[in-house]
């Protein structure tokens, strides 16, 4: 197993290219896949996650070529030209890939089944599972509906209307995609979360209406290949951001990141606390908004998170309580018992992980108070979840003695040059 071990050094300074997004880059691989003609990616990001996507779609039969990092060049084979394989398509740790893969599988011709690593293969399947059902497809699962997920041909799949009472875009997600394969309208309603499945839908020329909250679509419609430009992922920018807040003396600037207003929760958040970020060098990338994100050091306060940001940074919590740790006063999160089933159940994991460094964590279902207060130093178990890895490594960045970090091979999923990142700007950390 690797460890870190990450120490405080001093003030952050530089600025820092972030690697892709992956929902985006999740997204941009199905839907090249199953368009008809030749679609570029750029920008992909060259995790262990998304690379598990762009492999799955070569099992089953679409040529995908890397002309250089970053690249994806996808020859699309149209809606109906996958191929069955014999092999288990291995999704690794990634959730995206199980959940959106089982919505577009749930309407083909041929068999095919799921798998995941321990951590995945102990993730709720049942929220794709019974909409899928309901729309004809035949799933078989793991008792408590786990993984593998085995997916057998559906006479006819038929659009649903279907109120989810879980914000996720994945199972969004997974609904639009069956409803590609369905007869009549599909339509999703949902507390608004991510909206890239139905802006990239469109994008490839498939004809979706949506609205913060509901997407419709009708089934038998075709993709038309296009260029894709992926933004720089603002989760993975999340720990850069609380590390220059936390840090005295840091400025850090975060290059062309992607600021959807379903991702941005963290930012209003931290504002809220008294951080001081800067967007400049505004534009649109592919279709999204980017920014550079200027962030200075700055006093932080603990606030009450407020509920209606808690869905847009579903995947900011870790870092989150990093900068809760740092602040003065009490920070409380509710309304976020997602966190429970994401890549470990994430408000245990903090919970314990600041608790070793000295911190005042009051756990609840859905959420946590934590206290402000100094942080000492420490052994971490990350729980092989890699936003807790990342998060534990900026939060010792402010830690009177080292952190020791165990299990971080997966941040290897979302962000592979994460170390080197981190020390090119100041960060004390190395792999053990
Ligand atoms: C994602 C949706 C979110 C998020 C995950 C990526 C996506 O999951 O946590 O990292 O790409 O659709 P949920 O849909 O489970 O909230």
């Amino acid at each position: 197993m690797t460890d870190w071990i990450a120490s405080r050094r001093g003030p952050l300074h530089g600025s820092i290219a972030i690697p892709g997004d992956k929902s985006v880059s999740h997204r941009a691989v199905m839907l090249a896949a199953i368009a008809d003609g030749v679609s570029r990616i750029e920008g992909f990001l060259e995790g262990a996650d998304t690379r598990a996507t762009a492999t799955i779609f070569q099992q089953l039969g679409v040529r995908i070529e890397t002309p250089e990092e970053g690249v994806r060049v996808v020859h699309g084979v149209g809606v109906d030209g996958l191929r069955p394989t014999q092999s288990p398509l291995d999704c690794g740790n990634a959730g995206t890939a199980m959940r959106l893969l089982s919505g577009l599988l749930a309407g083909q011709a041929f068999d095919s089944t799921l798998v995941g690593d321990a951590s995945l293969s102990k993730r709720p399947m049942r929220r794709v599972i019974e909409p899928l059902r309901r729309m004809g497809a035949r799933i078989d699962a793991a008792d408590g509906d786990l993984p593998p997920l085995r997916m057998h041909p559906a006479r006819a799949l038929r659009g649903i209307e279907y109120t989810s009472d879980v914000a996720s875009a994945q199972v969004k997600s997974a609904i639009l995609l069956a409803g590609l394969y369905a007869e009549g309208e599909t339509i999703v309603r949902e507390q608004p979360t991510r909206d890239y499945t139905e802006r990239m839908l469109s994008a490839f020329g498939y004809p979706v209406d949506h609205a913060p909250g509901s997407a419709r679509l009708g089934g038998g419609h075709r993709l038309r290949a296009i260029n894709v430009v992926v933004p720089a992922d603002i989760s993975s920018a999340a720990f850069f951001i609380v590390a220059a807040c936390i840090v005295p003396g840091s400025e850090l600037r975060l290059r062309q990141v992607g600021l959807n207003p379903r991702r941005t929760g963290l930012l209003h958040v931290l504002r809220e606390m008294g951080a001081d970020i800067v967007e400049t060098q505004c534009c649109e990338q592919g279709g999204e908004p980017v920014a550079d994100l200027l962030v200075r050091h700055a006093s932080l306060r603990g606030i009450d998170v407020p509920l209606e940001h808690v869905a847009d940074m579903i995947d900011e919590f870790p870092a989150l309580f990093i900068a809760a740790a740092c602040a003065d006063g009490t920070t409380r999160v509710r309304g976020a018992a997602e966190l429970r089933v994401k890549e470990s159940d994430r408000i245990a994991g903090m919970a314990q992980g600041l608790r070793t460094l000295g911190i005042r964590v009051d756990e609840r279902p859905d959420g946590a108070t934590i206290h402000g207060g100094g942080l000492r130093g420490g052994i971490i178990d990350s729980h092989g979840d890699h936003r807790v890895a990342m998060a534990f490594a900026v939060a010792a960045q402010r830690a009177h003695d080292d952190v020791r970090i165990t299990d971080i091979a997966n941040v290897a999923t979302s962000f592979p040059g994460f170390e080197a990142a981190a020390t090119a700007v100041g960060m004390t950390l190395r792999t053990e």
